[in-house]
């Protein structure tokens, strides 16, 4: 079914990774000011049944240790962003749930058999790609929009993927707003998943009368509706999936990560009325050592463990409350592996320097593997997901955007904080190298995605 990972990727040295990590770290620093992508047509915000009481949902919850866990102490208070540890010690040990149940009758969706959509190459096609234009997208994020913003050539715009063994069913916005009819289509996650949202709000809103539109921002819920359809298209900021400090979409530049990795419903009592999921979480966990803080802890001792360490115990919580309370039946749940990042050119061209700064074409070779992609990580989440069952679909976007070093912004987006001259004369010190420019690759994301729907 899923192809396996036969190629090797190269060694980088020790301060290769230090300073990926330095990178990675300020430009999610830089993400405090994306809120601006809010402010768009501010809408009265509609406060339904979807914002449940998050004490009726923990006693609601079937989970024999949360149940435990309530009886013995009040609920916790809330995390946010100045929520402190006591003190530190070392990660325990402690597990989230012991097994993550799935239940029986759930129906199962793989990919047909013999097709691995995420297997194949990039092919330059300027006559079906974009499928959009950057500036007929009213809602475009100005930390996305590359052209507007001074990116000299248009090229990364043009490439379609192409998997080896099928085609891809061509992208139809008729078709997709059908699927969508009725249903509430939500992406959960960080500034990635953000993208994604963004490209599919791009994809389909020009297809329904501007007066028929509207997105109404919400502190952490930010809601696109389109009435003809009686659809809506979501995002909610839940960059570590569990209740963290960092959980403000705007202000989460924070000296420590401070999470609760029992608690997921701060979340979950959002999203579980949505239809169609689509789930990630990789790069925050990229940023060193995080705190735990377990619900049952009274005098604020937080413990510290490993992103990666933290991630797992995030991602079982997060698999945990899909086994237990999510319809596999009648909705349908994704989760989009890792984006990868592009650091180091010398990666891709040995003995040059620089990042993704003025590249123009994808990777060609199909043995590339950039140090973007964090291999440990991605055995986490096989085997979180595996635990599932292969129920929640996996959009393996990882290796396929590891080739597109030319679709990141680099610097052809809105700096929100003001930059030296000293800054500018080396354009690679600023380069954003993460994220992605729309029209672009996270379009290709949305094209797959509307494969299995
Ligand atoms: C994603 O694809 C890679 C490369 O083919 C593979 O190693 C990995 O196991 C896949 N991940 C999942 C969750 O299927
Ligand atoms: C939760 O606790 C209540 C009372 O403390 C008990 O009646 C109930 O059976 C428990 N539920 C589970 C799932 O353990
Ligand atoms: C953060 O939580 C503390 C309790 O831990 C509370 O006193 C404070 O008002 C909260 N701050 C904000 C901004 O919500
Ligand atoms: C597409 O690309 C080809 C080759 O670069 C070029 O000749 C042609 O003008 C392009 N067409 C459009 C519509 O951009
Ligand atoms: C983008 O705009 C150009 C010229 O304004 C137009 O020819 C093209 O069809 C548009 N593309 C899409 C996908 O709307
Ligand atoms: C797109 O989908 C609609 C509705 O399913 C269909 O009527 C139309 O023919 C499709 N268009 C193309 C170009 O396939
Ligand atoms: C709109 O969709 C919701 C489900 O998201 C449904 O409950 C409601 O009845 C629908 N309204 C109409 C007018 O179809």
């Amino acid at each position: 079914m899923m192809q396996k990972c036969q190629k090797k990727r190269g060694q980088f040295p020790l301060i290769s990774v230090v300073l990926f990590v330095l990178i990675i770290f300020s430009i999610l620093c830089i993400e405090i000011n994306i809120h601006k992508i809010h402010q768009i047509q501010p809408q009265p915000a509609h406060t339904d049944q979807r914002q449940s009481s998050f004490d009726q949902e923990f006693l609601l919850r079937p989970s024999a240790l949360l149940n435990q866990t309530l009886s013995k102490t009040p609920p916790p208070v809330p995390l946010n962003k100045s929520s402190t540890c006591s003190s530190t010690v070392k990660y325990s040990g402690r597990r989230v749930f012991s097994t993550v149940r799935t239940p029986e009758h759930a129906g199962r969706r793989d990919q047909p058999e013999g097709f691995d959509l995420f297997s194949g190459k990039w092919v330059f096609d300027n006559t079906s790609h974009p499928l959009y234009n950057e500036s007929d997208c009213p809602f475009m994020s100005d930390q996305l929009a590359c052209h507007k913003h001074g990116r000299p050539d248009n090229d990364y715009q043009y490439w379609r993927w192409q998997p080896h063994n099928c085609n891809l069913k061509r992208w139809n916005v008729t078709e997709m707003w059908e699927k969508l009819r009725g249903k509430r289509l939500m992406f959960v996650g960080d500034s990635l998943n953000r993208g994604q949202w963004m490209s599919m709000i791009c994809l389909l809103q020009s297809a329904v009368p501007a007066n028929k539109q509207s997105i109404t921002p919400q502190a952490q819920l930010t809601i696109f509706r389109a009435e003809e359809y009686n659809a809506t298209i979501e995002f909610l900021w839940a960059p570590v999936l569990v209740e963290s400090n960092s959980d403000d979409p705007v202000d989460h530049r924070l000296p420590e990560r401070i999470l609760r990795p029992d608690s997921i419903l701060r979340h979950a009592s959002q999203w579980k009325h949505a239809d169609i999921l689509v789930f990630n979480t990789y790069l925050w966990w990229r940023q060193g050592p995080v705190k735990l803080l377990w619900s049952d802890e009274v005098s604020g001792v937080c413990e510290e463990i490993d992103g990666l360490g933290g991630m797992e115990l995030a991602m079982e919580a997060w698999a945990d409350w899909m086994a237990s309370n999510f319809d596999f039946l009648n909705k349908q749940a994704f989760f989009v592996t890792m984006s990868p990042t592009h650091h180091f050119k010398e990666e891709w061209e040995p003995g040059s320097e620089g990042n993704c700064y003025n590249e123009r074409q994808p990777i060609t070779s199909e043995s590339y593997l950039g140090s973007g992609i964090h291999l440990p990580t991605m055995q986490v989440v096989d085997k979180v997901l595996t635990r599932l069952s292969s129920k929640v679909v996996v959009l393996n976007i990882t290796l396929l955007s590891d080739y597109r070093k030319d679709g990141h912004p680099s610097i052809y987006r809105k700096f929100w904080e003001t930059l030296s001259p000293e800054t500018l004369s080396k354009p690679a010190s600023y380069s954003d190298c993460i994220h992605w420019c729309l029209p672009g690759v996270s379009d290709v994301w949305n094209e797959l995605l509307f494969q299995f729907l």
